[in-house]
């Protein structure tokens, strides 16, 4: 069974562990933050659930990564919100450091984990993890794009009035303003959707998915915990269970798609050494169009980090 490391107690990383805990598939879960209270609290909080929820899998929380020891796992949270007055790069730089100096102290003590980001802004943290690890790329990749299908999912399920369990779907790109819905790729039990919405209505619905993460944050104040966290618990879950899932990630990308040294959503197989390869969809004209575009801009902010 499997040890699994969550770095940040916050919303999104408390939601992770409470989610996976609930899974009953990993023996222990270590939750990690630099307020070691706040990790306790959060843990304490969950463990103290499993007699009412039925599950085995113990949880501590702690500041100290001598108790992340081998861990299979390490999913990253930490990091801080955009406060206002903030520049765009002063995020990357603040939460690329957090991130940077997390890698490296989970390094120290867990010797080949996989790594899963969720820390914003995703790509260029996906990317900065990737640099200080060392690690190869199936083993250190981005959770956005279940998230951002989730959404896009939840908004098709309540326009159809179907169950979202019924509907499909990939997104493909960067985690934000220019990610790339397919809707050639989206069905509803089987059925393209393009069949049951028209073009105007899928758009609208694409455009809200497109910014759903600042919806959220309009209306709570904060970004989004739910669906975040249990997108990653899902990503937990195909790996300790080796279950060969296909899930959109953000990935490295070395030739695939025509896109090199890059990190962008892409759908790829997922089991117990990670990412077990990347799937290449024939894209038509518009789509690539879009995908290179979508490339372009999480680049630039890779450049930006880069030069920091
Ligand atoms: N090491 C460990 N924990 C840290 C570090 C660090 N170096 N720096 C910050 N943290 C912790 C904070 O103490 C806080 O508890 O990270 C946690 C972040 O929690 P929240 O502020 O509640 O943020 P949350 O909503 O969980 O989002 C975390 O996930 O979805 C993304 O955009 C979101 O980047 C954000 C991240």
């Amino acid at each position: 069974m499997s040890k699994v490391t969550v770095i940040g107690a916050g919303n999104v990383g408390a939601t992770v562990a409470n989610v996976l805990a609930h899974k009953d598939i990993v023996k222990e879960i270590v939750l990690v933050d630099i307020v070691g209270d706040l990790a306790k609290g959060k843990a304490l909080d969950t463990w103290q659930q499993a007699p009412i929820d039925h599950y085995s899998t113990s949880l501590i929380g702690t500041s100290d990564y001598a108790d992340t020891a081998n861990s299979d796992i390490v999913v990253i949270t930490a990091g801080i919100p955009r406060k206002p007055g903030m520049s765009r790069d002063d995020l990357i730089s603040t939460n690329a450091n957090i991130v940077t100096s997390v890698v490296k102290s989970v390094l120290e003590y867990s010797k080949n984990p996989i790594i899963i980001v969720v820390s914003n802004p995703l790509d260029v943290m996906t990317y900065a993890a990737f640099k200080a690890s060392g690690l190869d790329r199936s083993r250190v990749f981005g959770m956005a794009g279940i998230l951002d299908t989730a959404r896009y999912r939840a908004f098709l399920a309540t326009e159809l009035n179907v169950s979202p369990k019924d509907i499909q779907a990939l997104l493909l790109g960067g985690h934000g303003d220019t990610m790339v819905p397919l809707p050639r790729y989206t069905t509803v039990a089987g059925i393209p959707v393009t069949e049951l919405i028209d073009s105007e209505k899928l758009t609208a619905i694409v455009d809200r998915t497109k910014s759903g993460g600042g919806e959220l944050v309009k209306l709570m104040g904060t970004s989004a915990w739910y669906a975040p966290g249990a997108a990653a618990a899902q990503m937990v879950e195909a790996i300790v269970k080796n279950e060969s899932r296909i899930y959109p990630v953000c990935a490295q990308l070395t030739g695939e798609y025509g896109l090199k040294d890059v990190f962008v959503g892409v759908p790829v197989r997922m089991s117990k050494n990670g990412i077990e390869d990347i799937i290449e969809l024939k894209l038509n004209k518009d789509e690539m169009q879009l995908l290179n575009d979508s490339a372009a801009a999480v680049k630039e902010v890779m450049d930006v980090f880069d030069k920091m």
